[in-house]
């Protein structure tokens, strides 16, 4: 059954590529495929949510694959906090295993969203190609290494349970028009104020000893003083 979230080929040759804001969109192949260039060249900057920048802002080093933990956690967070405002993320991650998509998966559930994964079918000798050439190289053993997984990953991805898996072979990657239908998950409105207003709200008077029948100051109560820093 054909859905507004299908691919479809125009005439043309033109892949035209339908998603729904929001959802999760998960990127997926080796290293040097061309996954953070396919996504700067089709996504706003604040749309595409990136391990290597993950990475970074937590340790200060994309490659440092230690803290794979906190990064991730922070990529959870990035994602829950735009989905719960009907965002669109694109995940730039390899997403090589399932455990890795398998947790992507599970917040566009969390988040009764669609789960869609793209599957960036690049050769492997163009990833070695890529790799090659560019400042930050991986090593010829790691996108081999990493080359084989995405062969099961392929294989595996469509009994995974994602609402949607959309194949870009390189040529596609690059004629590629995606479309974005906004489609809004209903969420529970919070009426939280900004803190400074919360800060500065009036309290209720206290009663006083020695202040009684005086009227209620009109001005706020000053703020609390500032504690020292430890
Ligand atoms: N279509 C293309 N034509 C030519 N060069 C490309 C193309 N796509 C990507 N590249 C180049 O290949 C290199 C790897 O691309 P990119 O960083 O997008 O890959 P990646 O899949 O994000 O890799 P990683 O998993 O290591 O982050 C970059 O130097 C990029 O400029
Ligand atoms: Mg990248």
């Amino acid at each position: 059954m054909a859905t507004e979230q299908e691919e479809a080929r125009e005439d043309s040759g033109q892949k035209i590529v339908r998603l729904i804001r929001p959802s999760v969109v998960v990127l997926c192949g080796p290293a040097a495929c061309g996954k953070s260039t396919f996504a700067a060249r089709h996504f706003r900057p604040t749309q595409i949510i990136s391990s290597d920048q993950a990475r970074a802002l937590v340790c200060d080093d994309e490659r440092d694959q230690r803290f794979q933990a906190q990064a991730f956690a922070l990529l959870r967070c990035l994602i829950e906090q735009r989905l719960s405002i009907n965002r669109l993320c694109v995940v730039d991650s390899t997403a090589l295993t399932p455990p890795a998509r398998q947790a992507l998966l599970e917040l566009a559930r969390g988040y009764h969203v669609p789960a869609v994964v793209m599957v960036l079918d690049v050769p492997l000798e163009t990833c070695l190609a890529h790799d090659a050439k560019r400042e930050r190289t991986v090593g010829q053993p790691v996108i081999e290494r990493q080359y084989q997984l995405f062969e099961q990953a392929k294989a595996a991805l469509k009994q995974e349970g994602f609402d949607q898996v959309i194949e870009l072979k390189k040529e596609d990657m690059e004629k590629a028009q995606i479309e974005i239908i906004f489609r809004p998950v209903p969420r529970p409105t919070t009426n939280a104020a900004p803190p400074e207003r919360r800060r500065y709200a009036p309290r209720p008077p206290r009663a006083a000893a020695g202040n009684k029948g005086s009227p209620p100051s009109a001005k706020p109560p000053s703020p609390p003083p500032e504690q020292p820093s430890s």
